[in-house]
């Protein structure tokens, strides 16, 4: 077990409700904020639709479903978060906007509060250099969908202390996740090699070397990956996956990194992916086609 016993989770959409989820199911009281209500009951509501599944699918009784749902408040201002132990912040992947809630956290929160960032691609060693406490500040990296994917990247920067770094390890396993060790590197482990290789689809579907869908097949069935990569960049947002890519140039000054043109045509147009209901592909009907937007001529 570890000493955690009350954590506050900052943002509650995909990643953010993901992880409040996973850790009020793990017998933790969970605090979770959002920017506003309508926000916040989205993410809610999220939660309870992905818990009542379980109980349809008789993987978690009814009475399970409503001692998680009681672990789980929501709240709408950062004091609210200033006695927990832990807080994991998973809001936008904006420099600025992570230092200035870190940096008011910071006044908040005890000593021992120990302070996470989900983030994929941001260095934590800048955020943590917005407080007081950059020894006790790591990286919590899940992945996406957070009930089902196992992994937990825990990221150390050059001022985490072994302290937080095995509290947070140590954490991440209790809440039945597989931890990792990463470096603060952008993009850790996963997104290092990830990303290059979702760029890599989209420039070979550039250069005319096969179709949306036959490269997403030729990864499937050829490597069994459970999606091909267009697939997985609509499911991960093409906005998400364009955002990544440009803090990971910008770190490391790579082409491998730079998102192709066509990538950012659908960051600029609003195409991107699932949440928009087209990316590669128009989720309208009863299976995904390949959209006009993406096509080549
Ligand atoms: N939330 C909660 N549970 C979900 C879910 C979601 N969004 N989506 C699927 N599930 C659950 C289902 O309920 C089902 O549960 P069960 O086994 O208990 O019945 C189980 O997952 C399998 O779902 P399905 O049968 O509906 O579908 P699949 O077998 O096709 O699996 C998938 C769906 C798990 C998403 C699978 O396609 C997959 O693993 N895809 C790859 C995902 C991936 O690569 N994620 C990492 C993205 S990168 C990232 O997150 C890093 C970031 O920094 C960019």
């Amino acid at each position: 077990m570890s000493d955690i016993k009350r954590v506050g989770v900052v943002g509650c959409g995909l990643m953010g409700s993901g992880i409040a989820q996973v850790v009020a199911t793990a017998g933790i009281e969970t605090l979770v904020l959002e920017m506003n209500e309508e926000l916040l009951q989205k993410g809610l509501g999220r939660i309870e639709k992905n818990l009542d599944r379980a109980v349809q699918k008789e993987k978690l009784t009814a009475d399970d479903r409503d001692a998680i749902l009681g672990r789980l408040t929501g709240v709408d201002t950062v004091e609210a978060l200033k006695d927990c132990d832990l807080i994991i912040e998973a809001i936008v992947e904006d420099i600025n906007a992570k230092k200035e809630l870190f940096g008011a956290l910071d006044e908040l929160c005890p000593e021992s509060t120990i302070f996470s960032s989900n983030t994929s691609s941001l260095t934590i060693t800048e955020m943590a250099a917005a407080t007081n406490r950059p020894d006790r500040f790591v990286g919590l990296h899940f992945f996406n969908p957070v009930p089902v994917m196992k992994l937990v990247e825990v990221v150390r920067s050059p001022a985490t202390s072994d302290e937080t770094f095995d509290t947070a390890f140590a954490f991440a396993a209790s809440i039945g996740k597989a931890p990792i060790a990463c470096r603060d590197n952008s993009g850790f482990v996963v997104n290092r090699v990830l990303v290059p290789y979702l760029l890599d689809a989209i420039r070979a579907y550039e250069e005319g070397i096969g179709s949306v869908e036959d490269i997403d097949k030729g990864m499937m069935l050829g490597c069994g990956y459970p999606m091909g990569p267009f697939t997985l960049i609509d499911f991960v947002g093409a906005d998400t996956l364009y955002r990544i890519a440009e803090i990971m140039f910008d770190e490391y000054r790579e082409r491998r990194y730079a998102p192709p043109p066509l990538l950012r045509r659908m960051f600029l147009a609003g195409h991107f992916g699932r949440k928009t209901g087209s990316g590669f592909y128009d989720y309208s009907g009863d299976t995904p086609v390949v959209t006009d937007f993406v096509r080549l001529n």
